[in-house]
């Protein structure tokens, strides 16, 4: 397949596996890069920016096709030194990072210099256009249905993938509910150029975490994750569990703040989940698209027989459509 995104990015197919908390590390992303997809480093999943630098190097000894970092600026302004981090993946060699969770405009200079394509993460039309106007090269379009971050506005992908591509002049990957073949020309149809999944690659052989996570997302079906943070305008999609169940009881309650929910929402609680396969052991981000989730392929396996999928799609069912 050949889209701007595979021109831009040099890579063999439009699929991009998107930064992942605990999850994006040197296994995943080498195994999808190695696919001929974009795999992506997580870059606040190491400790330190020293960490950083040493797992980009172990990704590099893992594969020779193209990979990013992914760099996500968290509410909290402080919370980490980000301009380390940046310098570390504008240092690397790296050619394409991801940013997401913010106003990337502190750090598009940085990676400029370094001759780094930016993949912007957006939840609306306005932001994309506003990462545009800034120099990024692409956008990675979170829809409603994605697992993370969806933003406040609700708008799901079949509206705003099509209302973003009418505005953007740069490329987008369609983030958010996409899990097979038939969502990879869907999205394609809705005017991205590729797309960039998160859940889907989750359940794969080389996602580092307890066989139990993966199960639980095989189980789980569209109506298995919950909002939470919504009170306090810092969405979050997560997997529906019992520690996601209790937040919400305590937003509803009145007067409630955030204080009262931080230890409930807080990172360590979904490492935890990860490495011990207690899928009740805090709050972990998963999409809707768990109920497309039926199995656990290694990543060259899922995306061949996504492309596959998709080719066939678009050759024989929508062309056999067309009244000739
Ligand atoms: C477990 C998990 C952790 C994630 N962590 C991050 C993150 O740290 N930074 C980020 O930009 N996006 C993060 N995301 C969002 C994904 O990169 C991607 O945008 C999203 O999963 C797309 O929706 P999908 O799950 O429906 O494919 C995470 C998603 C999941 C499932």
């Amino acid at each position: 397949m050949k889209t701007r995104i595979t021109e831009m990015l040099g890579i063999k197919y439009p699929i991009v596996c998107g930064g992942m908390m605990w999850l994006g590390t040197a296994e995943l992303a080498s195994a999808v890069s190695n696919a001929g997809g974009l795999g992506i480093i997580t870059a606040l999943t190491q400790p330190t920016p020293e960490d950083l630098a040493k797992e980009i190097k172990r990704c590099r000894e893992m594969t020779d096709k193209p990979f990013a970092a992914n760099l996500t600026f968290t509410p909290r302004p402080k919370a980490r030194p980000y301009e380390e981090y940046a310098q570390v993946i504008a240092d690397s060699g790296l050619k394409i990072v991801e940013t997401a969770g913010n106003n990337p405009e502190p750090f598009v200079a940085i990676f400029k210099k370094a001759g780094m394509k930016i993949i912007h993460k957006c939840t609306s039309v306005r932001h994309g256009l506003k990462a545009e106007k800034l120099g990024c090269d692409a956008i990675s379009m979170d829809g409603f249905e994605c697992a993370g971050h969806p933003g406040e506005d609700d708008t799901p992908n079949f509206i705003l993938l099509p209302a973003a591509a009418s505005k953007l002049k740069i490329p987008m990957l369609a983030s958010g509910g996409v899990g097979d073949g038939r969502s990879l020309v869907a999205a394609l149809a809705l005017g991205a150029e590729g797309v960039n999944m998160g859940t889907r690659f989750m359940a794969t052989k080389e996602a580092p975490m307890h066989d139990n996570v993966k199960q639980a997302i095989l189980a789980g079906d569209e109506r298995g994750t919950a909002l939470i943070v919504r009170k306090f305008r810092n969405t979050s999609r997560v997997y529906r569990n019992a520690v996601a169940n209790k937040i919400l009881e305590v937003e509803r309650q009145e007067g409630s703040t955030f204080e009262d929910i931080y230890e409930l929402v807080r990172g360590a609680g979904n490492q935890n989940v990860y490495q011990t396969g207690n899928i009740d052991g805090g709050t972990w981000s998963a999409g809707m698209v768990m109920g497309l989730i039926n199995d656990i392929p290694t990543c060259k396996e899922l995306v061949e027989r996504m492309v596959a999928e998709a080719e066939e799609i678009i050759e024989k069912r929508l062309t056999g459509m067309l009244r000739r």
